[in-house]
């Protein structure tokens, strides 16, 4: 995600914040930018790529200012360039801004400042807000805390923003809701960042900014209010861990941190997107081939890897709820068959990185047989998006660890909110339906928090299992995709050679391999085929086998056949995916520990693969 820092004080800001800026680029990004006061004004400089381009940039630059705002940028409206890049500036120069988070009105907020004689230069919703602040401002003649505060109070979603004003040089004001910031205490200094890391060498005095929170910082005098103007005492905490442990939020690894973002990435997700009512659902990136997709006679999903697992859960909502037919393939399997592909096809790429060569190759053969392309990617203006027609961003944010966890949880939340969409706008699912379904999924982040809390009894159970030699992981219907990323990821991680499988095909040839060696893990959950599981597990029992069952919560018949049960919440089966996915994320991540695997980077893997 992006990173803020920012610093007011006697010490030169510049090169604190191009440190911090440093300190900040595990969390990913595209570009970077630094604003400071110059001779009365507020400079940017900002530059799509790494820091170490932004820092050759301004190698022959003197800037001497003693209070600047930095940010590197994950792109999330509008690709990765220069322009797009923060700081951003108000339109008359007043305000210069960063900001992390999203800005889920920006659109009505643009066309209503368009009225007043407000443009953009860039396609960024942080550019929206600060024209806004500057607008109240001038429109009021009211102070720059007034401004932002009020400007706040019209914004709908997620944000974390810093703010420096040219009429008020000597303050920074920062806010707070949705995206964390942190307020480091130096003597007459204070720093700001979106994370501790850019400021723990300097000092370990830390106030963290809580929601709906203000901060009016000035060299020596640092005031707090809650955005409805109620002044409060800081709540000041020494922070003790280390930088790599503050990267990792704590966690020690990436790809742990990115399991438990899960509960926020899927919230991201849909946000913005499911109305409030959960009446509708708005799929901007796909406004233009709406009327296509609902008409389509067939569907092709392509993907690789993880991604493609999300297709193959794809195929089961999107024929369940749209009666539309899908195909999943893999990308390097389409691209060298000689496939049938019509005009009339919608084909949709999954991509976590945008990047893979072998869906692009894929996409490319669509569309040159006239195929409509969609694309499901996480990195915005990575190269799927660019090659397609139409798109949605999961915005799950940068995932780090080479195991994927968080973005297929974001891929199958769009094809959730897709195939409900299709289905509600073909007349398949009633209104109605139609609202209790988004009701659940929007219910899911929450659940997820609770599966989470399987976590130490997971742990348990990968002490026992860690030197197995083979797993086989088996679910049906929806669950069977999940079955197939549960092996993937304990492949991928902990070099255990694993299988998933359909749990009834089980009979025909996996069976053969049971015996008290040979863990097995069921997702056998309460949905329709939920008595055929029950019987697959007795055949397991049957030949010594061990049995890990992941269940719904109260599951009294499974508890008294299985070796061992995680109990996860209950819900629709169509969102099942969604939490029995969680449980074999983190049986893979404690195996692979255990066996002093690198976790994060597991040997022979990228993370993103640009070659065939
Ligand atoms: C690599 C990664 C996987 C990923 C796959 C597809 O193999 O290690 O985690 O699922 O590529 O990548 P994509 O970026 O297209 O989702």
């Amino acid at each position: 995600m992006c990173g803020i820092v920012g610093y007011i004080g006697r010490k030169r800001a510049y090169p604190i914040l191009l440190n911090g800026l440093k300190r900040l680029e595990y969390r990913g990004y595209d570009s970077a930018g630094v604003a400071v006061f110059e001779n009365k004004e507020i400079i940017s400089y900002k530059k799509q790529g790494k820091v170490s381009e932004l820092e050759d940039m301004l190698a022959d630059t003197k800037i001497n200012s003693n209070i600047g705002i930095g940010h590197t940028r994950w792109a999330t409206h509008g690709e990765p360039n220069d322009v797009n890049a923060h700081p951003h500036t108000s339109q008359n120069g007043i305000f210069t801004m960063i900001h992390n988070g999203i800005i889920e009105n920006f659109e009505r907020l643009k066309s209503k400042l368009a009225t007043r004689g407000y443009s953009c230069n860039s396609e960024t919703d942080t550019e929206v807000l600060v024209n806004l602040i500057e607008y109240i401002y001038t429109k009021g003649n009211i102070s720059a805390e007034l401004a932002v505060r009020l400007a706040l109070s019209k914004v709908i979603g997620a944000y974390g923003i810093v703010v420096m004003c040219k009429n008020e040089p000597d303050k920074l004001i920062a806010a707070r809701k949705g995206s964390p910031l942190v307020i480091g205490i130096g003597k007459n200094e204070y720093y700001i960042a979106s994370d501790a890391t850019p400021i723990v060498e300097y000092t370990k005095s830390v106030i963290y900014l809580d929601n709906d929170n203000l901060a009016i910082i000035k060299r020596n005098q640092l005031t707090l209010k809650t955005i409805d103007n109620t002044e409060f005492e800081p709540e000041i905490q020494k922070i003790d861990i280390g930088i790599d442990a503050i990267e990792k939020g704590g966690f020690d690894h990436f790809m742990l941190k990115e399991i438990f973002e899960q509960p926020q990435s899927i919230k991201d997700t849909f946000r913005g997107r499911i109305k409030s009512d959960f009446s509708d659902i708005r799929l901007g990136g796909l406004s233009d081939v709406f009327p296509k997709l609902v008409n389509a006679k067939r569907i092709i999903i392509i993907a690789c890897g993880t991604s493609w697992h999300a297709g193959l859960v794809g195929e089961y909502l999107i024929e369940e709820f749209a009666r539309i037919p899908v195909e999943v393939e893999y990308g390097s399997e389409f691209r060298y068959r000689n496939p049938v592909i019509n005009s009339d096809d919608i084909v949709i790429a999954i991509s976590q990185s945008g990047e893979t060569a072998d869906t692009l190759a894929a996409i490319e053969m669509a569309r040159k047989n006239g195929a409509t392309v969609i694309g499901i990617c996480n990195v915005v203006g990575s190269s799927i998006p660019r090659e397609t027609d139409a798109g949605v961003y999961t915005h799950a944010g940068p995932e780090i660890g080479v195991a994927s966890t968080k973005a297929f949880t974001a891929q199958v939340t769009v094809l959730n909110m897709l195939a409900f969409l299709l289905g509600k706008k073909r007349g398949v699912i009633s209104q109605e339906r139609f609202e209790f379904l988004v009701k659940k999924l929007s219910e899911i982040p929450q659940k997820i928090e609770q599966v989470l809390k399987t976590n130490d009894q997971i742990k348990k159970i990968a002490e026992l299992y860690k030197n197995s030699t083979n797993f086989l992981y088996l679910g049906r219907g929806v669950q069977f995709p999940v079955a197939l990323e549960g092996a993937l990821k304990l492949k991928e991680i902990s070099y255990i050679h694993a299988e998933g499988y359909p749990a009834a095909e089980m009979k025909h040839g996996p069976i053969a391999l049971i015996d008290e060696n040979m863990p097995v893990v069921f997702i056998a959950t309460k949905d329709k085929t939920y008595d055929k599981i029950v019987s697959n597990i007795q055949e397991i029992k049957a030949r010594k086998g061990v049995v890990i069952a992941v269940v719904t919560e109260g599951d009294t018949a499974i508890k008294n056949l299985a070796d061992h049960v995680i109990e996860i919440p209950d819900t629709e089966e169509a969102l099942g995916h969604l939490l029995s996915v969680v449980p074999l994320q983190l049986l893979s991540y404690h195996i692979a520990v255990l066996r002093n695997c690198n976790v994060d980077q597991p040997r022979n893997l990228a993370k993103s693969v640009t070659v065939e």
